[in-house]
């Protein structure tokens, strides 16, 4: 199994996915910008994780190291990036982590991108050749990056992909507290995406970090 790349993997929410996965014994490879920085946020994660396998790298640099890439960059950056990276993340499973969200006078809403109703949906069209599957997009940074926090509730995830979807159904399983939901076809990413402008209205509200958990499935 190849390495688990995380594009933006330096910011709360790639990082804090790379040092969970990297505590599940996953081998990590940490995308930026700036290879350096990249660097830093891999020596972090060996330093929080006694045994890690963790490397830093230039974003595209670190998608040539993997066939599973993690997107964790902010919306604003996704379509410039796919533009660049668009023939390196062909036949890779691609997980969307992206919530495109914009905060007006403390309230939280969401701000679909130009061209596609979700961020995992404008992934899959820019890459029609990429198993995009969007997820985590309900799970807080501040959580996954406190190793000494449990994790709890659902990772919601959903593809058009069934094997993606398997493929990610086990990743999650890794995750101790976690259980994975698979919810079928991507255009369920914008519900994912909504989602979370609720969750971080409910955390300004109530000074909270919330997460989801899906009652009633068999
Ligand atoms: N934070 C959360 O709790 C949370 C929860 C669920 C989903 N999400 C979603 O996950 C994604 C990442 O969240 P985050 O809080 O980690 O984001 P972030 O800190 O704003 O950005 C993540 C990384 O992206 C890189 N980046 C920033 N601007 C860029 C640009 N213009 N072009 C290319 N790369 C750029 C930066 O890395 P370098 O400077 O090293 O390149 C940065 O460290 C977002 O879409 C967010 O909505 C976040």
């Amino acid at each position: 199994m190849s390495r688990l790349a995380f594009v933006g993997g330096t910011g709360p929410q790639g990082l804090g996915l790379a040092l969970r996965f990297a505590q599940a014994g996953e081998a990590v490879v940490i995308g930026s910008r700036s290879a350096s920085r990249a660097d830093d946020a891999a020596r972090r994660i060996r330093a929080a994780v006694p045994g890690a396998v963790a490397d830093g790298f230039e974003n595209l640099d670190a998608i040539g190291r993997s066939d599973r890439v993690v997107l964790a960059l902010p919306a604003a950056a996704l379509s410039g990036f796919l533009e660049i990276a668009r023939s390196h993340l062909g036949g890779k499973l691609v997980i969307d982590v992206v919530v495109p969200l914009v905060q007006r006078e403390g309230f939280f809403e969401l701000a679909p991108l130009p061209g596609a109703p979700s961020a995992g949906e404008l992934v899959q069209q820019a890459v029609p050749s990429a198993r995009v599957v969007s997820a985590f997009k309900n799970v807080p940074a501040a959580r996954l990056q406190d190793l000494h926090a449990a994790l709890e509730g659902d990772v919601v995830f959903c593809s058009d992909d069934a094997t993606a979807r398997a493929e990610m159904a086990a990743l999650v399983a890794k995750l101790a507290g976690l259980r994975a939901v698979d919810a079928g076809r991507l255009a369920n990413a914008r519900y994912l995406e909504a989602i979370t402008a609720l969750l971080l209205n409910l955390n300004h509200r109530f000074r909270a970090q919330t997460s989801i958990a899906i009652v009633g499935l068999p």
